[in-house]
């Protein structure tokens, strides 16, 4: 048993958050949250005490998008998506065929991931057998969505036969059955790189297996443009996903631009999630999405790192950028997109853990769930006012001094 003390700050749902300043949570040894309420009330029962006095106690945040190979990449590459992966991105991912380079990189990330603060993330590793089979293998402290990519069409040693990538996939679904901290994902890398019959049988395989589904679509408009000259009898890159069974309400679909309203309507009415990546928008100059307006239309929404064109592993930035992407676009169109903290925290929590289909575990500081926690310094005010959100996404001294996975201190 532990005991952990702060203010605790629980996003319940989309229009509601619980506070309870000198909060205390007592964890039990299968580092589930037993007990929540005041600290003056659990004073009698004697454990290990974590007291982070005035600093703020949040859900662990969930990256529902970004890539491990890419994370020594940030920074490095320029230009829009397709120059940007072919010149900088694949040859990186090439690297991925050694397994202890891919270890040394996945370790990294970990680390950086929990010192952030994200104690869930939904990520791409490269096309390899055996780089992933390392990462699953080290049994991390992360709960992790991941699976290779796959990549059949196009130019390059990433590319590969079908046969090929369905193998390797198979293999490391099965292989991932031993790891309770790693949930295998199918992980067709984007139309582009994928033959119609690859995404037919990734599709068939998710659904057989009850898997979840991980894509890029709508990013930039060259990327339109050249995916609908590859695959010529479809109408729009979404019907692409559409036709060959990838859109189920396991699916996430990364950035999402460029949508008609046609499109969305395909995607609202399969339930797929959209990952909303601001800062890796803005890096490539790809566009801004309109997330106010997918809010509006009941889309589901979470938030997305994308690792190496955003440019860090920290969901405080990408919260950030939600808000500010919302306002610049307000700007430019004359409309009214701005969105609220209100709106974008608990897209980085709770509401990522319900389309992920693990809020009975995580999301929230809820009884009976994980502790999974971030600890946020509190420096400058001892009130905890309405704006309690906002100060958490843009204090200059809102550092995480600390995370619990699964009732695990691990930063
Ligand atoms: N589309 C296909 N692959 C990628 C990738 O690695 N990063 C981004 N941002 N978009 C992609
Ligand atoms: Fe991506």
């Amino acid at each position: 048993m532990k005991k952990i003390f702060g203010n605790i700050i629980n996003p319940i749902n989309k229009h509601k958050t619980e506070i309870i300043k000198d909060g205390c949570l007592i964890i039990n040894n299968k580092g589930i949250i037993e007990k929540k309420g005041k600290k003056v009330n659990f004073e009698e029962i004697k454990c290990e005490i974590f007291d982070f006095n005035d600093n703020f106690l949040i859900p662990g945040f969930i990256d529902i998008h970004t890539h491990i190979p890419q994370y020594p990449l940030i920074g490095k590459g320029k230009g829009e998506l397709l120059d940007w992966l072919r010149k900088y991105i694949f040859p990186a991912e090439i690297k991925f065929n050694s397994a202890d380079y891919a270890e040394k990189v996945f370790e990294y990330f970990c680390h950086n991931s929990l010192r952030f603060g994200t104690t869930t993330s939904v990520a791409f590793s490269s096309i390899h057998r055996s780089a992933l089979k390392r990462i699953i293998e080290k049994n991390h402290k992360l709960r992790l969505f991941a699976g290779n990519s796959l990549m059949d069409l196009g130019e390059g040693e990433l590319v590969k036969p079908m046969q090929h990538n369905l193998s390797v996939m198979n293999d490391l679904f099965q292989k991932s059955l031993n790891n309770a901290h790693f949930n295998y994902t199918v992980s067709p890398r984007y139309a582009a790189s994928c033959s119609i019959d690859l995404m037919k049988n990734a599709a068939e395989f998710a659904k057989e297996n009850n898997l979840y589904i991980q894509t890029h679509l709508s990013e930039n408009k060259s990327e339109i443009e050249h995916i609908l000259n590859i695959h010529r009898d479809y109408t729009n890159y979404t019907d692409i996903y559409h036709k060959t069974g990838l859109l189920t309400d396991k699916t996430i679909l990364a950035h999402c631009i460029h949508l008609s309203e046609k499109e969305l309507e395909i995607i609202h009415n399969t339930g797929a999630v959209i990952a909303h990546c601001p800062s890796s928008n803005s890096y490539l100059k790809s566009g801004i999405m309109p997330l106010k307006k997918y809010i509006q239309n009941e889309m589901k929404v979470g938030l997305g790192t994308d690792v190496a064109a955003g440019y860090t592993l920290d969901m405080k930035t990408e919260m950030r950028n939600a808000i500010e992407s919302s306002k610049t676009l307000s700007y430019f169109t004359n409309e009214d997109h701005a969105v609220s903290a209100l709106e974008v925290f608990p897209m980085s929590n709770i509401l990522a853990a319900e389309y992920l289909g693990i809020a009975d575990i995580t999301g929230n500081l809820n009884e009976g769930k994980y502790a999974d926690i971030t600890v946020i310094q509190n420096r400058n005010s001892s009130e905890i006012t309405e704006d309690i959100l906002s100060e958490i996404i843009y204090g200059e001294d809102k550092n995480n001094l600390a995370t619990f996975y699964k009732g695990e201190r691990v930063y």
